[in-house]
């Protein structure tokens, strides 16, 4: 199978936004940029349906679905379960704050919160909303200015969330004025790593640049509020924390007194095969920050879990925009949950997720473009590195996606010479491993032949870039 994308129908579809939609343009731009380098257009698609594992484009080609809506349909596309109580709980409700279904979630989710500590729940509608208000909630309970995140970190595309997270310096430029209270701590990576480091070495170092540099050098302890991670640094690339990592930045949090916020706004709801990223690390956060996956993929819900006398009573921490917590997201979270329970849905995802890390367990030995093989879960990553001095990292990575996207799989490379993978939690193992299959098909073919799309800067998913 092999389908030369955009096809016609999807590519007209696309054409119409070029002048009307954000970034319309750059597509065409991306596209130029890869031709003058004697490089292929970037392969896209328009989805026109989509049901289960599959999506099929405006061409009607059809795919295995790895991207899964940016990792928010943990139960496949378009679940009929889901879809049904959302519409029962907009024909009874449409749309009031005050509904029944708001207190019976919350119930359910503090109830598999990772610790019984995190007593209360509070309503947002996104990720990028939730992850500010479990900042400013936390900014207001200890009445201090800092925020520490890590570089890479992604947490959302608010004013706040984009000064909070760290791709690289160009993504903040002329904003910032407006990061004066977040103060950036290094990352430890497994690729890349400093000096000649160990990797043991530089999560070392990491910790000591948290306990001690920023203490002593940038401001002192009793400033700082919280430290804010990804147990799992999802859009960075999937770079997945040591256990001594988190472990030690609980153990600073202590005796600095800061909390700790985890981020599981894409590691939560069983992505990485426990219901809560966090769990494979034997640490409770104090705050902890949920989306994506908790809609079922059908109807915004998001949120944040906290102690009581964190969300408790805290007149200053005001929360909640109109449409957080709807009667219809708030439904497709209940079923989501339900069908998690009856269909042992987090088990079913741990199991694929050892089944795609042994699938793909030789591909770094194997083949000399892959950098890394990184999972955790259904969490999966690939890294790429060039071989030859002309390319680029990004560009292989971009190809091996262009071609699997060609070969029938979707998947995610975004900013980072990675491709990502989300697959849902309740794939069926065949599709997982054919999707594989043609993803390792993809690479043989570009560590053989070399790059073949070479679009910088990145375009979205390497899609339309609206
Ligand atoms: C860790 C993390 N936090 C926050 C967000 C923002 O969530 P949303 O896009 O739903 O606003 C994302 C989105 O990818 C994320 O991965």
């Amino acid at each position: 199978m092999s389908y030369s994308l955009p096809g016609p129908k999807s590519k007209a579809i696309f054409e119409r936004g070029l002048s009307t939609l954000r970034h319309g343009s750059r597509y065409t731009k991306a596209a130029a940029q890869s031709a003058a380098k004697g490089y292929l257009p970037p392969a896209q698609i328009i989805v026109d349906r989509a049901a289960g594992d599959f999506i099929w484009d405006s061409d009607g080609n059809r795919f295995i679905d790895f991207q899964n809506g940016w990792a928010t349909n943990p139960l496949g596309n378009c679940h009929p379960e889901i879809i049904e109580a959302v519409h029962q709980a907009h024909q009874r409700y449409g749309y009031h704050w005050e509904h029944p279904l708001r207190a019976e979630l919350a119930e359910k989710l503090v109830g598999i919160m990772p610790d019984s500590s995190l007593s209360r729940f509070s309503y947002e509608v996104s990720g990028t909303e939730a992850a500010e208000s479990a900042i400013h909630l936390a900014l207001c309970h200890k009445q201090r200015r800092y925020i520490i995140s890590f570089t890479s970190c992604f947490h959302g595309e608010g004013l706040g969330t984009k000064m909070v997270s760290a791709y690289n310096s160009d993504n903040n430029k002329f904003m910032e004025g407006w990061a004066g209270g977040v103060i950036k701590a290094p990352y430890p990576y497994s690729e890349n790593i400093p000096a000649g480091m160990t990797q043991e070495q530089y999560v070392e170092y990491c910790l000591w640049y948290l306990e001690n540099h920023i203490t002593d050098f940038i401001t002192p302890a009793d400033n700082i509020a919280a430290v804010i991670i990804e147990p799992g640094l999802a859009e960075g690339g999937n770079w997945i924390p040591s256990k001594d990592f988190i472990q030690g930045i609980r153990r600073i949090c202590n005796n600095h007194d800061w909390l700790m916020i985890a981020d599981e706004v894409l590691t939560g709801v069983g992505r990485t095969g426990k219901m809560w990223g966090i769990q494979h690390y034997d640490v409770t956060p104090d705050i902890l920050v949920a989306g994506k996956n908790l809609s079922g993929g059908i109807e915004p819900c998001a949120g944040v879990a906290a102690r009581d006398e964190i969300l408790g009573d805290n007149p200053r921490a005001t929360a909640g925009s109109t449409f957080a917590g709807t009667p219809a997201g708030c439904a497709a979270a209940l079923k989501t949950l339900e069908i998690y329970q009856r269909d042992n849905i987090i088990d079913h995802a741990e199991k694929l997720g050892t089944i795609a890390q042994q699938r793909m367990a030789n591909w770094q030995s194997q083949y000399g473009i892959v950098g890394e093989v990184r999972s955790l879960g259904l969490l999966l990553g690939v890294s790429f590195k060039a071989e030859k001095a002309q390319e680029e990292d990004f560009y292989i990575a971009r190809s091996v996606r262009n071609h699997m996207l060609n070969h029938g799989v979707w998947a995610i490379c975004d900013s980072e010479p990675t491709v990502r993978m989300y697959p849902a939690l309740n794939m069926a193992e065949a599709n997982l491993l054919e999707g594989l299959d043609i993803m390792e098909a993809a690479i043989a073919e570009i560590d053989n032949n070399g790059a073949t799309v070479g679009d910088y800067p990145p375009l979205p998913s390497g899609n339309t870039g609206f």
